[in-house]
């Protein structure tokens, strides 16, 4: 991909106490691609978002958005994001089924038209035909411009979707049996 550099982890380590979460991890995300992050559960997939956003600090190595530090406010602003966990007001929201929560999610995070689009597990919970609406979405949303990072553990599901525009990923935990 010959694309503009939007977000960047560049040899990035991550511990939590004992745990290491992301061993040396170095990936980029370029305008008009949809890059997914694949791997099992906690192979490190939340945690290289959650660099990417700031939400967390690299212990070693370094993380980039849109050429900045990810906590400045000027990179935050043109990013839409989807974590695997949220919390939204209670509600109405509160009495949606799981799956409707994260199509409630989804708009929230594609509204605006973001530049970047951080989607952590989206179809997590979502009957088929959801799910096959929310990959028409994002289709969509990169025909139009915006650039998507996306995390699954479902190999098969994002293999079925793989298209010419779409650049790839495994995260494997070099601590695979925690
Ligand atoms: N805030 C945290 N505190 C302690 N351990 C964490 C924290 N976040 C992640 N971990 C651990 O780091 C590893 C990677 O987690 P995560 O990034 O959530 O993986 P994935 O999203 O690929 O399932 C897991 O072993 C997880 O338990
Ligand atoms: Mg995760």
């Amino acid at each position: 991909m010959n694309g503009e550099c939007l977000a960047e982890l560049s040899g990035v380590s991550k511990r939590f106490g004992n745990i290491v979460a992301l061993d040396g991890l170095s990936m980029d995300v370029r305008r008009g691609e949809l890059l997914a992050v694949l791997g099992p559960n906690g192979a490190g997939k939340t945690t290289a978002i959650s660099l990417l956003l700031g939400l967390h600090q690299p212990d070693k190595g370094k993380a980039s958005l849109f050429r900045q530090p990810p906590q400045c406010l000027d990179a935050r602003r043109r990013v839409g994001v989807m974590m695997q966990e949220v919390t939204l007001a209670e509600r109405p929201y509160g009495k949606l089924s799981a799956g409707q929560k994260r199509q409630a999610q989804f708009a929230v995070a594609i509204c605006g038209r973001p530049k970047l689009l951080f989607l952590d597990e989206p179809t997590v919970g979502l009957d088929q035909q959801a799910r096959a609406m929310m990959w028409d979405i994002l289709r969509t949303v990169v025909s139009q411009g915006s650039s998507i990072v996306l995390t699954t553990h479902y190999l098969e599901e994002a293999q079925a979707q793989q298209t010419a525009w779409w650049s790839w990923l495994r995260v494997v935990s070099s601590h695979p049996a925690r």
